[in-house]
């Protein structure tokens, strides 16, 4: 069945109020320390740009990218690193920085395995959480948004690669008008 772009799920003005609320929380917590943000590519590279100008602390960025291996269309929770961090995150402030929680894998095994590198504290952050996809239990510590089981796009969130450039986050439709995670 054919998807299209469907109705707007979040707005931009409410994405932008969104990141101005974690961004002031994230500042309080860590109020006297440098942070180093990780971004996991690509989806959270629109929210990490808007994060760090919300944020009254010291920053510091870097990249990773992960594929989630699965079968069919869910992941499984074997995840494969495609680039790894530049820093050495031994004794940082770690915050992860996610685009969106979904049954939990990709972020338990990041969470996990960025652990083992002795970081001072990690933390996770993501602009959205669908919790009634959970599979696995992971702490979330910054949560800008839930939204309900239904997959969305724009705001660096991807269909096969398209849409990222979208400023509202989009429900993806049917065309039997049926939305849902494919
Ligand atoms: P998880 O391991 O199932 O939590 O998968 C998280 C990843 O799946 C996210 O970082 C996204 O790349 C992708 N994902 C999950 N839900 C959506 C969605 O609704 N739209 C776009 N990508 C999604």
């Amino acid at each position: 069945m054919a998807r299209r772009v469907g109705e707007v799920l979040v707005s931009r003005e409410t994405i932008a109020r969104m990141v101005e609320t974690v961004g002031a929380r994230i500042s309080r917590d860590y109020q006297g320390r440098e942070v180093l943000l990780v971004c996991v590519l690509k989806g959270a590279c629109v929210f990490l740009s808007d994060l760090m100008r919300h944020l009254d602390v010291p920053v510091k960025i870097d990249f990773m990218s992960v594929s989630s291996y699965g079968a069919g269309t869910e992941t499984t929770g074997t995840v494969r690193i495609l680039r790894d961090l530049d820093t050495d995150i031994a004794g940082k402030h770690v915050i992860v920085v996610e685009d969106i929680v979904d049954t939990g894998l990709t972020l338990r095994y990041l969470k996990e395995m960025l652990s083992t590198r002795h970081p001072a504290s990690i933390a996770v952050c993501a602009a959205f959480d669908k919790p009634a996809r959970r599979k696995v239990a992971v702490e979330v510590e910054y949560v800008g948004m839930e939204i309900p089981d239904a997959f969305i796009v724009g705001y660096g969130l991807d269909l096969d690669g398209r849409y990222r450039n979208l400023p509202d986050v989009r429900v993806m439709t049917d065309d039997d008008g049926q939305g849902g995670t494919p």
